[in-house]
């Protein structure tokens, strides 16, 4: 899907469809819009006044064959209230209107900011929102969902003087959002299309069209480096695990400088082992490698966005199954770090693959840490399907994430992790073990477990179990992978040695 800045007047403008906004307050059409009003013969004006156009949020008001426009058509959505409006209702606005369009089988469609939407940072908005909403579902349908494609779409409104701020928003944009949508590609995969060995290949092809090193540990380099707490979970399945290792270097390098480190969970099919998963449900389990591919995402963002600072992706992958040589609850795993785990419980597999991740990644070198995981079910009790939950060691590092997640439109909270919550996970005859004891706090335990293995090293901790899938579509994305914790990750990383995080 093409998308260009054309620099032209509005009315003249050939296509089949023109996109623009209004805001609540717009009870009096002003501005250009007023401009475009006046052409149309007042269309805009009437709708207000019969109250048809209320500028509600995500209101569609679709007109044919308006006189005084070239257009086909004008599609006016609603963007809410105007001091409540930001980048994040921007992606949304035209994400909405792409899939509204696409729905009525249109192709070409023109997309017209407000003249404060026309910079960089909107740009780049508008792009991903594009971009993100075009994404469907559909690979494995031989009939896809909305017949037709949209083939190529023009931002109007810029003008010689901001052009070139409109161009690199979209070019940041489209890395963002075409990085995103790998990762929903990856996420949407059955784990009969995409075992962990297959996984490992498809970020081998990534890698080497991004530019970035890559590295697959197999099963036997991961026993040589004692990864017992990996090893463990993987010894259930036929399929063999692999660890992903993936570098962006920055063009300049100064000794002694922060390495992030990105360490995301990639079980390709969680049964939950011996300690087995209900049917119910369990055909979603394949989404269980969410947070390894947002970070192969991020990854793949970061080689064309070309960060100052250097990264590492680490992302153990495994299946959980309850196969004959399954470890079994009560067992004792020796992890990478030399720590002992008991495991009560089978299905608390992601924090055991994360514990030898995130233990490999202080042994290359990372100065800062951050994973994201399907971790936990107690995470969706707490936020729902609305919030990523964020727990984390260091508060400046936590801050600085949250506020890439407020830039990017990407909705996180934080959550504790008090040391009282460490009693829960004392074991009778290990270091630790791999549930708490006791009642409640299931994703606090969950991280608190984790944080045994990122010890002293600043880190952060995403559980996404919640947000990686969207079991109902929205107005402006498919069902299915949502591709969550890439934007932030990727901000995070970009404005790692500003001064101060980007707030909009
Ligand atoms: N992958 C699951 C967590 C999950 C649950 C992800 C629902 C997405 C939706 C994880 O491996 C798991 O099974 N966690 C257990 C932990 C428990 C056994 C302590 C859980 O949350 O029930
Ligand atoms: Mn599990
Ligand atoms: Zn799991």
């Amino acid at each position: 899907m093409q998308i260009t800045i054309e620099i032209r007047p509005i009315t003249t403008i050939d296509t089949e469809a023109l996109v623009t906004y209004v805001f609540e307050e717009d009870q009096s059409i002003r501005g250009q819009l007023a401009e475009l009003d006046q052409a149309a013969g007042g269309v805009l004006r009437k709708l207000v006044a019969s109250g048809e156009l209320t500028g509600k949020a995500l209101e569609m008001t679709l007109l044919h064959y308006v006189s005084g426009l070239a257009a086909q058509r004008l599609l006016v959505v609603g963007a809410g209230k105007r001091e409540k409006f930001s980048s994040a209702e921007l992606r949304k606005v035209a994400g909405a209107a792409l899939r509204h369009l696409k729905a009525r089988k249109i192709t070409r469609l023109a997309f017209l900011p407000r003249e404060n939407d026309r910079s960089a940072v909107a740009a780049q908005a508008i792009t991903e929102g594009l971009l993100l909403a075009n994404f469907e579902s559909d690979k494995y349908k031989t009939e896809k969902k909305n017949g037709r494609e949209i083939e190529a779409i023009v931002l109007v409104g810029w003008t010689a003087a901001n052009r070139a701020e409109g161009d690199q928003g979209m070019t940041r944009g489209r890395a963002i959002a075409e990085s995103q949508n790998f990762t929903r590609e990856l996420v949407n995969e059955p784990s009969n299309r995409l075992t962990p060995r297959m996984l490992a290949e498809r970020a081998e092809t990534m890698g080497r069209e991004a530019g970035l090193a890559v590295e697959i540990l197999d099963e036997r380099r991961i026993a040589e480096l004692k990864m017992g707490a990996l090893l463990s979970v993987a010894q259930g399945s036929a399929e063999p695990p692999r660890v992903i290792v993936m570098t962006y270097k920055p063009p300049e390098t100064r000794p002694a400088a922060p390495v992030i480190g990105l360490v995301g969970k990639a079980i390709t099919f969680d049964s939950g082992g011996i300690s087995i998963k209900p049917a119910e449900g369990m055909e979603k389990m394949k989404y269980d490698m969410a947070g390894g591919a947002a970070m192969l995402g991020v990854m793949r963002a970061l080689a064309q966005l070309k960060p100052a600072v250097k990264v590492i992706a680490i992302v153990p992958a495994t299946e959980n199954m309850p196969g004959s040589h399954a470890q079994k609850p009560g067992d004792v795993q020796i992890a990478l770090s030399g720590k002992s785990i008991e495991v009560i419980n089978t299905d608390a597999e992601g924090r055991l693959i994360l514990a030898d991740g995130l233990a490999y990644a202080r042994q290359l070198g990372c100065t800062h840490l951050v994973d994201a995981a399907t971790l936990t079910g107690a995470i969706v009790v707490a936020l729902a399907n609305v919030n990523v939950g964020v727990f984390g060691s260091d508060s400046a590092f936590t801050d600085r994430l949250l506020a890439s997640a407020r830039a990017t439109g990407e909705k996180m909270w934080p959550m504790p992790l008090d040391d009282d919550y460490r009693e829960m996970i004392k074991s009778t005859i290990a270091d630790i073990q791999n549930v708490g004891s006791g009642k409640g706090g299931g994703a606090v335990t969950a991280a608190m477990f984790l944080k045994e293995f990122a010890e002293e090293t600043p880190w952060i901790h995403l559980d996404i179990a919640g947000t990686a899938w969207l079991d109902e579509a929205k107005p402006w994305a498919a069902k299915g992978a949502s591709g969550v914790a890439v934007r932030t990750l990727v901000d995070l990383v970009m404005n790692f040695n500003s001064a101060s995080p980007a707030s909009k």
